[in-house]
């Protein structure tokens, strides 16, 4: 898939961007951006840098959080701002929402290279309805719009989709980044190809683990998710969640696949607090008082002697709850593997991506075989489907 580049606007000098970015970041008390918000704000500077460097004004729109279309004191995005600016060395003003009056102001006597950041989308609700009076308050506040929210491309959301029926619309450089690589992953991934699929929802990740199973050579299933498949095919789990309601459809999927990889052993706990008594046992024996909460040391080996022939890669979800250090092992492993695979490797994920760079070995700067997309969910659904409804209007046809 080709998309329009923000490259190709001529004379940007002075014209107003409406940039649409993804700094749906955690953010903690005091204002503070950690590792994962730090990644998603940072692969955005390229775009911004570009369009200050030709000299146009920049005005920053995101999303944070899932405030229902109020204004949430906690989901304003001043901490943000503020963080950017930091990022930056100049100045992020931070503006009120699109349909205040001063808004419009503001952005109308701003200076060439100026940044200016849009308040949170989300107070609107028009933003998720994908409202076009919306859309068009949105696109008359520039005479371009970027897309480099490529974390948020699987939303057909007012600031992703109906705003383009109103503005001349381009991607960001990190939106086409991310599509190039993508794309080439589905097009001609270099065989044996291998998905490891972790993290906490099945139910979220079910239509692309059927992709891979057609798609890829190997599907290797930890993490949470890979209980409720345990369960669809009779193994007991204790009292690890699992998702009843799409059991019958996991026993139609042809989970018996050889390409199907699941634990054979893993790290279990009476609770889930710090300090609980974890054990490695047999996945058979995990008894009816147990958590499951890691994959255990069998599984690894397993899991690195597919990853030692694959030449594709991608990961998708941590093996277990890896925040505890009793329970990291598992996640920890398959980092150390990839980085010694000489395989392409495409992560995403933003937890998958904070776990990767704080566990490597060395900067990630240092393994040019490893690609971090910003894309969880989106990242999947581009996977499954090909496009995603924000990348459309943005492709060359
Ligand atoms: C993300 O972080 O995955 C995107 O920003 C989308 O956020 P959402 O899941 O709240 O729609």
């Amino acid at each position: 898939m080709r998309l329009k580049s923000v490259r190709q606007i001529r004379g940007l000098r002075g014209k107003r961007v409406l940039l649409r970015v993804d700094f749906n970041v955690p953010i903690g008390s005091g204002g503070t951006i950690d590792a994962e918000g730090d990644e998603r704000i940072s692969r955005a500077l390229p775009t911004i840098q570009y369009l200050q460097k030709n000299r146009a004004v920049v005005v920053l729109a995101t999303h944070l959080g899932r405030p229902d279309g109020k204004a949430v004191a906690a989901y304003r995005l001043q901490p943000v701002a503020n963080y950017l600016a930091k990022l930056l060395g100049g100045p992020v003003t931070q503006l009120g929402t699109v349909r205040e009056k001063k808004t419009a102001a503001a952005i109308g006597c701003a200076k060439p290279g100026a940044v200016l950041m849009l308040e949170n989308l989300r107070f609107d609700p028009g933003e998720e309805e994908n409202d076009l009076t919306l859309a068009k308050a949105l696109a008359g506040t520039a005479d371009y719009y970027v897309d480099d929210a490529f974390g948020n491309a699987h939303r057909v959301h007012a600031s992703m989709v109906g705003v383009t029926k109103y503005c001349k619309s381009y991607a960001g450089l990190l939106m086409s980044e991310e599509v190039r690589v993508l794309s080439e992953l589905l097009q001609r991934p270099r065989r044996p190809y291998s998905a490891i699929i972790g993290g906490v929802k099945l139910s979220t990740k079910l239509a692309v683990i059927e992709t891979f199973l057609h798609r890829a050579d190997h599907l290797l299933l930890g993490g949470n998710l890979a209980n409720t498949v345990l369960k669809a095919q009779g193994v007991a789990v204790g009292r690890s969640p699992v998702e009843k309601t799409i059991l019958p459809k996991l026993r139609k999927l042809k989970s018996t696949s050889v390409k199907l990889h699941l634990p054979v052993d893993v790290v279990t706990a009476i609770s889930k607090n710090p300090g609980a008594a974890a054990t490695t046992k047999a996945v058979a024996g995990v008894t009816s008082n147990e958590f499951i909460l890691d994959i255990g040391p069998d599984t690894l080996r397993l899991f690195d002697s597919i990853m030692r022939e694959a030449k594709t890669i991608v990961w998708n979800g941590p093996m277990g709850m890896f925040e505890q250090p009793a329970y990291a092992a598992g996640t920890v492993g398959i980092i150390h593997a990839l980085a010694h695979t000489s395989a392409r490797v495409i992560v995403g994920g933003g937890e998958t991506v904070t776990a990767l760079r704080q566990y490597l070995p060395k900067p990630v700067s240092e393994y040019p075989h490893l690609y971090l997309s910003t894309g969880g969910g989106a990242m999947l659904q581009f996977l499954e489907k090909g496009t995603l409804p924000a990348l459309e209007p943005l492709r060359v046809r």
